[in-house]
């Protein structure tokens, strides 16, 4: 196997080489280019540079998980191995195949990836598609790299990544505001505030878990806490009302899908 050059050594990147290394790559396989001294990782027989220039050999793969706005900077110089049969795997939010094919060329080979932020914690779900010219082996080697951070999943059809950012991308979001609603909401009934967000963050973690371990869908665990008649039953007729939560999650996926499509020019 080729070298694996990574770009950015941040949240995300950070992320995806911890569970690498923790997979099994053999740290001497990985390059990390990473500008910030503080964030490049010191570990045994891993290379790091501050800039790609310095890198000489061709990698066989390229994960970019720079900003949008600096990726322009980052593609200047790795362009160069983009004609030498490189594989480009990128995380960045919005950029699209055809941004890639104008900065590395139209035959370059580029893996679009979302990702989300339980990666963190190898919880992730990424989603990814792929230019033209990538093979199924190199699908499968990006694959590999990304379910090293949790889930990952396949689309053909490239307009499909702006509901995918809309749902899982932005998503964890979604659920920490979760956390801040029901804690506000305990609170205006007279718990503490302190109190109100302890009970509604444990809540909602170990929900998650409760969901992450087992196997009946979401629908079935719900309806397993809820008595007829109940407390529970109670809320959920406000909660799935007609003008309950369906609606406003209607509303705020179709937001961020159109801003997703709007980012990507
Ligand atoms: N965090 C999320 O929730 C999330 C979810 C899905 C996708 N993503 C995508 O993941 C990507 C990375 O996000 P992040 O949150 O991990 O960002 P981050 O923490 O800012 O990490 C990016 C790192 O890359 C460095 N960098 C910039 N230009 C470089 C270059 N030319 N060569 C090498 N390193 C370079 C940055 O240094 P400087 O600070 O000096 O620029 C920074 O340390 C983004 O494109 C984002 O869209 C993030």
């Amino acid at each position: 196997m080729g070298k694996l050059l990574l770009i950015g050594c941040g949240k995300m990147g950070g992320a995806m080489l911890d569970g690498w290394l923790t997979r099994g790559l053999a740290a001497s396989d990985v390059i990390v280019a990473e500008p910030v001294e503080a964030l490049r990782p010191r570990k045994p027989g891993l290379r790091t540079v501050a800039s790609t220039p310095d890198v000489r050999e061709t990698p066989e793969i390229v994960v970019l998980a720079v900003k949008p706005q600096t990726m322009d900077a980052a593609l200047a110089d790795l362009k160069r191995f983009a004609s030498e049969g490189t594989v480009f795997l990128s995380i960045a939010a919005g950029k699209t195949l055809g941004y890639f094919a104008s900065h590395l060329g139209a035959t370059a080979k580029v893996v679009r990836a979302m990702p989300n932020t339980p990666a963190a914690v190898r919880q992730g779900i990424t989603v990814a598609t792929a230019a033209k010219g990538v093979s199924a082996a190199e699908k499968k080697r990006c694959q590999e790299l990304l379910e090293a951070v949790g889930q990952a999943l396949w689309v053909e059809d490239e307009a499909l990544m702006d509901p995918v950012t809309a749902l899982s991308g932005s998503g964890p979001a979604y659920v920490f505001l979760l956390v801040e609603v029901m804690a506000a909401a305990g609170a205006k009934l007279g718990l503490a505030p302190d109190m109100a967000m302890q009970l509604a963050r444990a809540t909602v973690a170990g929900s998650c878990e409760l969901l992450r371990q087992s196997v009946e869908p979401a629908a079935q665990l719900r309806v397993n806490v809820t008595s007829p008649g109940g407390t529970t039953a109670e809320a959920l007729k406000v909660l799935m009302a007609d003008d309950g939560l369906q609606p406003i999650f209607d509303k705020a996926l179709a937001a961020a899908s159109r801003r997703s499509k709007e980012l990507a020019g």
